[in-house]
C-alpha cells in the first residue's frame, strides 16, 4: 500500500461524527447544522436548464481539455473578473476544466511533486483545507505548515519562514479567501510569495474557490492571476489558480471548476489528467458555461450571505467578539475555552452543530492555531442562522 495512506489524518467530519456520538442535542429542538461548508441556496435555474438540455451528450466520451466553448466562457469570466488584459488568458493554453477544485487540488501535487533530492516538502496554510495535506502525504511529500497569525488577519506570514525551509519546498498552497478565516491575500503578500517562488524554485497553487463570496460589493478579493497581470508577469510563471462553481453558483453537486495559469504547468497537468481520467461530462460542461456566463445569480448569492452576516453578528455581539470576514461564509471566533468543549456545549445545550477549529489545524511546536476557535458556517437560510445565533448566545455567555 501507499505508505501515505497510514499517515492520513481523520477527516474533520469523521472527528465531528465521533463528537456527535457522545453528545445528545436537547430534546424537542431540531438540530441546526452550521458545521459543513456546503452551500444551501438553490442552484440557479439557468444551470439546471443547460444540464437538462444537453443530457443526450452522455452518449459521448468527453475530452479532458473540455469543450472550446467552456474554456472560452471561463477565460471570458476570469478576464473580466480579474481585470486581465484582453487576450492575456488564452483558452487554448492557460485553462483546464476540473471536476470541482477538491480533485484538482489533490491531483496537482501528484502531477507536480518531483521527488527530487532536497525538495521534500509541500507548504500550506495552518489552519487549512485538509485535502492539501492528504495530497502531499499521498505523493510521498512532507507537509510544511505556514503560520497564519491572527495579528496578520490570518494571512500567511511568508516572511517568518526561514530560507532553509523554503529551499526544501516544491509547491505552496494558498487559500484566498481562506477557509476557515476568510482572510484575503493582498498585493504585498503575493509580492513576497512570488519573489520567494522565483528564488527557491517552487510552484504556487492558489485555491480561490471562495473568491466570489465577498461582503463588500465594491471590493472583490485580489486573485493571483490578477496580481500577475498587475505586475507584468504575463506568463503567470509558476502560478496556478483553482476556481469552482460550488460556492459561487451554489452547485456543489455539479462538480465543476477550473484551473488556470502557467501554460507549461497546464500542459503537464493536462497530460497527467489524461491518464488520471479527469474529463468533465459534456452535460456538466454546458451547465458550467451557463453558470460562468451569468453574474446576476452570484450577486444575489452575495446579498443573501451579507444579510446573514449582518443579522447573525448583531445577535452574537453581546456574547462574543467576532467580526465578518472579508469573504467566504464562515465565522471563526476566538473563545475563552477550547473549541472542542465549546462545540460540545453548543450541541448539547443549544442543539447547534459547529466545527471545532482544532479539527482544521495542526499542532506546530505545541501550538494549534484552531484550538480556541470554532468554525461557524452560515449556510442555512437566514431565519435558521438567526435562530442558531439566538440559541447559542446564552451558552457562549456561560463558557
Ligand atoms: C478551501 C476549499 N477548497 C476547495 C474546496 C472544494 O470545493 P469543490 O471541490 O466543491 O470545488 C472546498 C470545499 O469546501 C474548500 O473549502
Amino acid at each position: 500500500m501507499n505508505p501515505g495512506l497510514d499517515e492520513l489524518q481523520p477527516y474533520p467530519f469523521e472527528r465531528l461524527a465521533a463528537l456527535r456520538a457522545r453528545v445528545a442535542p436537547p430534546p424537542g429542538r431540531p438540530l441546526i447544522n452550521l458545521s459543513i461548508g456546503e452551500p444551501q441556496h438553490p442552484t440557479p435555474r439557468c444551470v439546471h436548464d443547460a444540464l437538462v438540455a444537453h443530457l443526450d451528450a452522455t452518449a459521448k466520451y468527453p475530452a479532458t481539455r473540455g469543450l472550446p466553448e467552456l474554456r472560452t466562457a471561463i477565460t471570458d469570466w476570469a478576464t473580466r473578473r480579474f481585470e486581465l488584459p484582453a487576450g492575456g488568458l488564452d483558452a487554448e493554453r492557460h485553462v483546464l476544466p476540473v471536476n470541482g477544485t477538491r480533485e484538482a487540488l489533490f491531483a496537482i501535487t501528484q502531477a507536480i511533486y518531483s521527488r527530487r533530492p532536497g525538495k521534500p516538502r509541500v507548504a500550506m496554510p495552518n489552519p487549512f483545507y485538509q485535502i492539501y495535506e492528504g495530497a502531499a502525504l499521498l505523493a510521498g511529500a512532507r507537509p510544511f505548515f505556514l503560520p497564519c497569525p491572527a495579528e496578520r488577519g490570518f494571512r500567511p506570514d511568508f516572511a517568518a519562514v526561514p530560507a532553509s525551509a523554503w529551499q526544501g519546498i516544491e509547491l505552496v498552497y494558498v487559500c484566498s479567501p481562506g477557509n476557515p478565516s476568510g482572510a484575503v491575500l493582498n498585493d504585498d503578500d503575493y509580492a513576497v510569495l512570488i519573489e520567494l517562488a522565483d528564488r527557491h524554485d517552487f510552484v504556487v497553487v492558489a485555491d480561490e474557490c471562495y473568491s466570489e463570496l465577498y461582503l463588500d460589493e465594491s471590493a472583490p478579493p485580489l486573485g493571483l492571476l490578477q496580481w500577475c497581470a498587475r505586475h507584468g508577469r504575463d506568463d503567470y510563471a509558476r502560478c496556478m489558480v483553482m476556481h469552482s462553481l460550488s460556492k459561487r453558483s451554489n452547485a456543489p453537486g455539479l462538480r465543476s471548476g477550473f484551473v488556470a495559469g502557467d501554460a507549461d504547468l497546464i500542459a503537464s497537468f493536462l497530460r497527467y489528467r489524461t491518464y488520471q481520467g479527469g474529463a468533465m461530462s459534456v452535460p456538466v460542461q454546458h451547465a458550467s458555461i451557463a453558470a460562468w456566463r451569468d453574474e446576476a445569480h452570484v450577486r444575489d448569492n452575495r446579498a443573501q450571505y451579507r444579510a446573514k452576516f449582518d443579522a447573525v453578528l448583531a445577535c452574537l455581539a453581546p456574547a462574543i467578539k467576532v467580526s465578518a470576514p472579508a469573504a467566504g461564509f464562515y465565522l471563526w471566533p476566538e473563545l475563552p475555552v477550547d473549541g472542542i468543549s465549546a462545540c460540545e456545549r453548543l450541541l448539547g445545550e443549544a442543539g447547534v452543530l459547529t466545527l471545532p477549529g482544532a479539527f482544521l489545524a495542526r499542532d506546530v511546536d505545541g501550538y494549534n492555531p484552531g484550538a480556541r476557535r470554532l468554525r461557524i458556517a452560515l449556510v442555512a437560510d437566514l431565519d435558521e442562522c438567526v435562530e442558531a445565533a439566538a440559541r447559542i448566545v446564552p451558552v457562549l455567555n456561560n463558557l
